[in-house]
């Protein structure tokens, strides 16, 4: 089953299934947020998670590759009275011209994404020359231990369930792609946001 049916299946359920992390990640989609300028882009937007913390009259595009869940955002936007489009689209074929966007922003994706590496080529597609890209992720620790005892069993349970890798080093792949001008590390970094730009 691919990741799209497995959100599919629990787009209804997802907010209820995570309420328990809220305290722990939702300041950290707030501040994801804090650093969004201008038109944005939101890849993987899910049920609409961050979209209570844009400014009401940013210009936003909001795209998931999972209809079911975008609908739940779509609502969500529109009793934030939000002025936002949503898009089912794929992070790794966004359906926009070179250079449309001021800022990207991910938030918990690139755990997913089967082809992480084709979705930073298309984020870096999308923005335009010196824009930015913010993506809070949660990735493989610096600590041996905590990889061992903790994400490992993670993996066990989420791989199936939502094809979601805790064990990437997307951190390293923005290294790779953007000129990184911040990057945090929350919980031995289990969690990390990173600003960086194209250069
Ligand atoms: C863990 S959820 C995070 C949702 C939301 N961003 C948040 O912070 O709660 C991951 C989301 O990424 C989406 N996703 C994963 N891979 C994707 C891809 N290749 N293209 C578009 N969306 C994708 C999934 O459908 C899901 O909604």
């Amino acid at each position: 089953m691919s990741f799209k049916a497995k959100y599919s299946r629990i787009a209804r359920h997802y907010e209820t299934l995570e309420r328990p992390l809220d305290r722990f990640f939702c300041p950290l989609r707030k501040k994801a947020v804090s650093f969004v300028e201008g038109k944005t882009l939101e890849v993987g937007v899910g049920v609409g998670k961050t979209l209570r913390y844009y400014l009401s009259d940013v210009e936003l595009c909001a795209v998931d590759a999972v209809p079911e869940a975008l609908e739940i955002a779509r609502e969500k936007a529109r009793r934030l009275n939000l002025n936002a489009c949503f898009k089912v689209a794929d992070v790794e074929r966004l359906p926009f011209p070179d250079e449309s966007f001021d800022t990207v922003l991910s938030s918990f994706v690139f755990c997913t994404v089967p082809n992480p590496e084709r979705g930073m080529r298309e984020i870096l597609r999308v923005l335009k020359p010196g824009g930015r890209a913010i993506f809070l992720e949660h990735t493989r620790s610096d600590s041996a231990l905590v990889n061992y005892l903790f994400l490992w069993p993670m993996k066990l349970l989420l791989k199936p369930l939502l094809d979601d890798d805790p064990l990437r080093e997307t951190h390293r792949l923005i290294g790779e792609h953007f000129k990184v001008e911040r990057a945090e590390s929350y919980y031995r970094g289990i969690v990390r946001l990173i600003v960086a730009r194209k250069g």
